[in-house]
C-alpha cells in the first residue's frame, strides 16, 4: 500500500438513533496520533467503523485520527489506546454540549438574518431558502439565468438546477457542472456553491471569460432531505446519508456510493447501518438519479464536473474506485493544480491535489468517477477545509472567508478548463 495519507473524512460512523433528546451527551471526541505507525496499526479502524453505534471515525490521515466515542465505549477505547501505547488527546469532552451550543447559535442567526431576496455569507441557509434564492435570481435575470426542476428527493423536496449564461443566447456552449450538498452535514459545501452562483450571476462582468463559450449548470443541494435533517436539532447535526429507510433499523444510503460505476466495490459498505452504505442497488436514491441524468444530458458538452464536499483540503480526481490513474491524469492534475496553486497564492491555504484513491481512500460508486467515465474530461471532488467543533461546522463567522477562498480555486480551475477545451 502506497497511501501516505491513509484516510481523510467524509465517511464512517455512527448509526444515530433518531431524534431522541441529547443523543450526543457524554460523547467524547478523541484525537489519536498516527505518527507511531506500528501502534496505529493496532487501532483497527474497520472494527471501530463497523461498531456503528459506539464509534465514528471522523477523519484519519498520516498524522492523526479523530474518533467520536459513545460514553459506554470509552473505558474499552482507552484500554485499546493504552494497550497499543498510542498518544491521544481529548478534543471534546462533551460533544452534546457543543452541538447544542452551535444549534442555538444557528437559530439565533436565522432570526437575525431572515431571507430577504439575497443570500449572503452571514449564516447557513436551508434548502428551501436556496431554492427560493435561485428562483429569485431567475426572475431578476431572465436572459442569463434559468432554473429547472430536475427531480424530487425521497421526502418530496424539489431539486432544482440553475443554469447561468452570459445572455448572448448562443446554444450548445461547453458546460461546467457543479453540485454541492451530497453529504448532509457538510454545510460549507452548499454555502460555497451558493457563493459561486452569486458571483456568476451578480458579478458576471468579472467572469466574462468563464461565460463566453461556457454555460454553468449548478445543483446546490443534492441531498436535500439529509441537509434539512441536519438542521432540525443538535442530535441530527452529524447526519451524512439520504433519508430513505435502508433496513428495519437504519435509515439512509450514502449517495456518493450509489452510482453505477463499480458500484459496491472497495470503500463502500453493504451494511444498511453503515455511513458508507452503497444502497440495495445502484441508483436506489432519487437524488443520485438526478445527478446521473444531469451528467448524461450534459456529457457531450460537459468539460468539468465538480462536486463539492468537506473536509480535508483536497482536490481529488479519478480513479476513486481503484488505485489506478486514468490515461489522461496529467490533464486532471494540471487543472487541479491550477486550483490548488491559486488558493495557496490567495490565502496560503494548502490543498493537496491528486488521485482520490492515492491521496485519501478508495470509494467506489461515487459521482466523480461516474461523470469522468460518462465523458467529462475533467472531474473533481473538492474537499473544503474543516472548521468548528465537529469539523463539519465552520463557525458562521468563517463562512465568508472559506467560500471566497473556494471560489478562487474554482475560478482558476475553470479558467484552465476554458483554455484547454475551447469550444469547437
Ligand atoms: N469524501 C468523499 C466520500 O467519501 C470522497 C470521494 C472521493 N471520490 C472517490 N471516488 N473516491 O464520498
Ligand atoms: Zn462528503
Amino acid at each position: 500500500m502506497k497511501y501516505i495519507l491513509l484516510f481523510a473524512v467524509c465517511s464512517y460512523g455512527i448509526a444515530l438513533s433518531y431524534a431522541k433528546g441529547n443523543f450526543y451527551d457524554g460523547f467524547k471526541m478523541y484525537e489519536v496520533s498516527m505518527m507511531n505507525r506500528s501502534a496505529a496499526r493496532g487501532l483497527d479502524y474497520s472494527t471501530l467503523s463497523n461498531n456503528n453505534s459506539y464509534y465514528e471515525v471522523f477523519s484519519r490521515n498520516g498524522v492523526a485520527a479523530h474518533i467520536l466515542v459513545h460514553p459506554d465505549a470509552q473505558p474499552d477505547f482507552l484500554k485499546l489506546l493504552n494497550a497499543n501505547t498510542m498518544n491521544y488527546k481529548i478534543v471534546h469532552n462533551d460533544v452534546g454540549l457543543w452541538l447544542k451550543h452551535d444549534f442555538e447559535m444557528n437559530q439565533k442567526l436565522r432570526n437575525l438574518y431572515p431571507y430577504q431576496g439575497k443570500l449572503g455569507t452571514e449564516r447557513y441557509y436551508s434548502h428551501a431558502e436556496i431554492n427560493q434564492f435561485i428562483e429569485d435570481l431567475a426572475k431578476q435575470n431572465p436572459t442569463r439565468v434559468e432554473v429547472k426542476t430536475v427531480g424530487k428527493s425521497f421526502e418530496g423536496r424539489w431539486l432544482k438546477t440553475i443554469r447561468i449564461t452570459n445572455g448572448d443566447g448562443r446554444a450548445n456552449k461547453n458546460v461546467i457542472l457543479v453540485d454541492g450538498g451530497f453529504h448532509a452535514r457538510e454545510w460549507i459545501s452548499p454555502a460555497a456553491v451558493v457563493y459561486g452562483i452569486n458571483e456568476l450571476v451578480n458579478n458576471y462582468e468579472a467572469h466574462a471569460q468563464l461565460l463566453q463559450d461556457y454555460d454553468w449548470v449548478i445543483l446546490p443541494v443534492v441531498n436535500a432531505d439529509g441537509y434539512e435533517y441536519t438542521q432540525i436539532s443538535p442530535d441530527t447535526r452529524m447526519w451524512r446519508k439520504t433519508r430513505q429507510p435502508s433496513s428495519a433499523d437504519c435509515i439512509g444510503i450514502d449517495p456518493n456510493r450509489n452510482f453505477d460505476f463499480h458500484w459496491n466495490e472497495t470503500g463502500a459498505s453493504s451494511d444498511p447501518c453503515s455511513q458508507t452504505y452503497a444502497g440495495p442497488k445502484a441508483f436506489s436514491e432519487p437524488e443520485a438519479i438526478v445527478v446521473r441524468d444531469l451528467i448524461h444530458s450534459l456529457a457531450d458538452r460537459g468539460k468539468m464536473y465538480l462536486t463539492v464536499h468537506s473536509y480535508g483540503n483536497y482536490i481529488l480526481y479519478p480513479w476513486g474506485y481503484i488505485d489506478l490513474l486514468p490515461d489522461t491524469w496529467e490533464d486532471l492534475d494540471e487543472v487541479g493544480r491550477a486550483g490548488g496553486d491559486a488558493i495557496k497564492a490567495a490565502t496560503g491555504t494548502i490543498y493537496q491535489v491528486g488521485c482520490s484513491t492515492q491521496l485519501m481512500y478508495p470509494a467506489a460508486g461515487a459521482s466523480d468517477d461516474y461523470a469522468f467515465n460518462a465523458g467529462f474530461p475533467i472531474s473533481f471532488t473538492m474537499e473544503l477545509p474543516a472548521g468548528g467543533d465537529n469539523n463539519f461546522d465552520p463557525p458562521p463567522a468563517d463562512i465568508d472567508r472559506l467560500v471566497k477562498e473556494t471560489w478562487v480555486g474554482i475560478v482558476a480551475m475553470a479558467q484552465k478548463v476554458v483554455e484547454k477545451y475551447p469550444l469547437n
